[in-house]
């Protein structure tokens, strides 16, 4: 497949994930806007997909911050990490061979934020803390990431599938693309960045992989907001999946440290 295709490829992907919400690529650039009271120029929100089992709870929150960014304060984000190990089990495995657990979605206290792009993206309250504290750390280094995708239902996710399957086929919806059921991004704890160079985003993979330096200065601050990048250069026939920089799974800040320093995967770390 040539890396033109593969371009394609991605872009429609950013489109898909998005579920039929526009991309605007270049005129849309600003902060992420949380829906439950971030930000004062929130441009309009979409409605979300209605067969999301877990959208009740989505953008039921209260704000957690003031400013413009959609930050939050410390103390909200340090209560969020607090109860999350009481709610979700940060260190769980998703992927071909292990399915999200049952009863996972009712656990998740998901919050609902439109991007700059105008898509809506959902993500569980601590994971969003603190891919905003993330994107704030870059941000001071010049570099500026925008979530891209976050929680998926099974139904969202099989959508991505049929859609793939049919207009790429399936070399590609394997290396790409997880089966329902099994995707990180049901966790809520799994997302998906872009980067927006210029003010313009980078959404095809052409752009994503001619970026690779930045990439590698994103990665190098994930582990100290609790982040690992989870499908690995060359890791493969390890994760099941070919490389993706984008891909960010939240696990916590020791066990990050812990995987960022062994160089290794989810899988390895935890001896699966
Ligand atoms: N792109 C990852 C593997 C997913 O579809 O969950
Ligand atoms: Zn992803």
């Amino acid at each position: 497949m040539t890396d033109t295709l593969r371009g394609v490829i991605r872009g429609g992907f950013a489109s898909v994930v998005a579920l039929g919400l526009s991309v605007c690529l270049g005129a849309c650039t600003g902060p992420i806007v949380r829906k439950d009271g971030g930000a004062a120029e929130a441009p309009p929100l979409e409605e979300v997909a209605a067969d999301a089992p877990a959208a009740e709870s989505a953008g039921t929150g209260e704000a957690q911050g003031a400013d413009a960014g959609g930050a939050t304060t410390e103390t909200a984000t340090e209560a969020a990490a607090e109860a999350a190990p009481e709610r979700l089990d940060l260190l769980v495995l998703v992927n071909a061979d292990h399915a999200l657990p049952e009863g996972w979605e009712q656990n998740l206290d998901l919050v609902e934020v439109v991007n700059p792009k105008g898509d809506t993206v959902r993500l569980d309250r601590l994971a969003y803390d603190k891919f905003l504290e993330l994107q704030r750390d870059l941000a001071d280094m010049g570099v500026t990431i925008e979530l891209n995708s976050g929680y998926r239902s099974i139904e969202e996710q099989q959508a991505i599938w049929d859609e793939f399957m049919a207009d790429y086929g399936e070399e590609y919806v394997l290396e790409f693309v997880a089966v329902p059921g099994h995707s990180e991004h049901h966790t809520g704890i799994a997302l998906d960045a872009y980067l927006v160079l210029d003010g313009v985003p980078q959404l095809t993979n052409e752009e994503i992989f001619a970026a690779q330096d930045t990439w590698d200065i994103i990665h190098s601050r994930l582990a100290d907001h609790g982040f690992i990048l989870r499908y690995l250069n060359g890791a493969d026939e390890i994760t099941g999946y070919s490389y993706e920089p984008w891909h960010f799974r939240y696990v916590g800040e020791d066990a990050a440290h812990e995987i960022a320093a062994r160089g290794c995967t989810l899988e390895e770390y935890l001896g699966a």
